[in-house]
Formats: C-alpha cells, sequence, structure tokens
C-alpha cells in the first residue's frame, strides 16, 4: 500500500539534501577567498569588491540544484557561456577555478555521492566555459583597440 504521507511529500532536492542555502553560502565564500589570492582569476573579476559576484553565483548554484529561482528573477536565463565570453577563460583559468572550488567543496564534508555528483557537475560546466585556447590576455579586448586592427596584416 502506498503511503500517503510520503506520497503528499515532494521528492526532496539535492539543494536541500546538502544542507540549503548556509552550504551553498559556504562552498562560495571558501571559493572566492581562493579567487580572492589569485593573481590569474583575480584581475578578471569586474568589480573591486567580490561581494556581488559571488552572490551572483550562490543564486546561481542554488537554483541548478532546486533551491530557490531568484538568479533568474533578478538576472534572467542564464545563458553562462555567453556571460563568460568578455573573459579569457583558457586551459590554465579553468584548472584555478576548479582548484578554488575543489578546496571549497572538500570543506563542505558532504557524503561521498553527494559530493561526487557536485564535483562532476562543477567539471563539466568549467570545461564548457573555456571560450579560448591562447594563452595570453586576460579580460575582454577593448573594441575600440581590436576594431582598428587589419583582418589580414599581410594583405591589408
Ligand atoms: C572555468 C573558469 C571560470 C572562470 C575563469 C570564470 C570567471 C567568471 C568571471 C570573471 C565572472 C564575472 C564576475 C561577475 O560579475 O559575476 C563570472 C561570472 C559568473 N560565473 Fe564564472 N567563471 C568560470 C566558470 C564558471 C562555472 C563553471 C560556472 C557555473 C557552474 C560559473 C558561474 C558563473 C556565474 C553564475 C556568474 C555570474 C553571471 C551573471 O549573472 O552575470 N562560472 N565568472
Amino acid at each position: 500500500m502506498t503511503d500517503a504521507s510520503s506520497a503528499d511529500t515532494p521528492p526532496s532536492s539535492f539543494y536541500d539534501e546538502v544542507g540549503g542555502h548556509d552550504t551553498f553560502v559556504r562552498l562560495v565564500d571558501v571559493f572566492y577567498r581562493g579567487v580572492a589570492d589569485d593573481e590569474l582569476l583575480r584581475p578578471m573579476y569586474p568589480e573591486e569588491d567580490l561581494g556581488p559576484a559571488a552572490e551572483r553565483l550562490t543564486l546561481f548554484l542554488e537554483q541548478y540544484w532546486g533551491g530557490p529561482t531568484t538568479y533568474s528573477q533578478q538576472r534572467g536565463h542564464p545563458r553562462l557561456r555567453l556571460r563568460h565570453q568578455p573573459f579569457h577563460v583558457d586551459p590554465a583559468a579553468r584548472d584555478r577555478w576548479l582548484a578554488h572550488m575543489r578546496t571549497a567543496v572538500d570543506e563542505l564534508g558532504l557524503s561521498p555521492l553527494h559530493e561526487a555528483t557536485l564535483w562532476d557537475y562543477l567539471e563539466r560546466a568549467a570545461h564548457a566555459m573555456v571560450n579560448t585556447f591562447e594563452p595570453a590576455g586576460i579580460g575582454p579586448t577593448p573594441p575600440a583597440a581590436s576594431a582598428h586592427l587589419p583582418l589580414h596584416p599581410e594583405t591589408d
């Protein structure tokens, strides 16, 4: 016979299972502490204060894992690859990003299954965010400067 109480209860989300808001705040806090001291990543973040960037990442991850949908209410569709386009996300940046995330995930002390699930996602997402294999340069190329570069220096 079906247990009426469990039939009435919606399945719990990953967000709830790992501890909800507090867990995501801790994850992102530790991650951004690493970013703040990272000489490759820190200059990529446009704002003086990393607080607003931390807030955006927290809201995004909470939404992704079944928590509140505040991210989309505030920012619209995530379109993460598009939003990362202005930044020089090469394999080196990805690996630094993942190293800080690894430290942050480890500090959460999740169950092995939750940890593996979260880490698998973060690794795949970080690989998907790479938008250049050019090693040099950080941040957007100023449009005014690039507009004056000839496309074909040999023939122009
Ligand atoms: C692979 C290396 C990555 C680098 C170097 C990187 C760098 C950045 C930078 C510089 C920003 C702008 C800061 C801001 O104003 O919010 C940003 C924003 C953001 N990143 Fe990343 N990121 C990476 C990967 C990821 C991944 C894997 C995710 C998701 C799992 C992610 C989620 C976000 C979100 C949600 C925002 C804010 C988007 C918005 O609403 O404007 N990033 N990232």
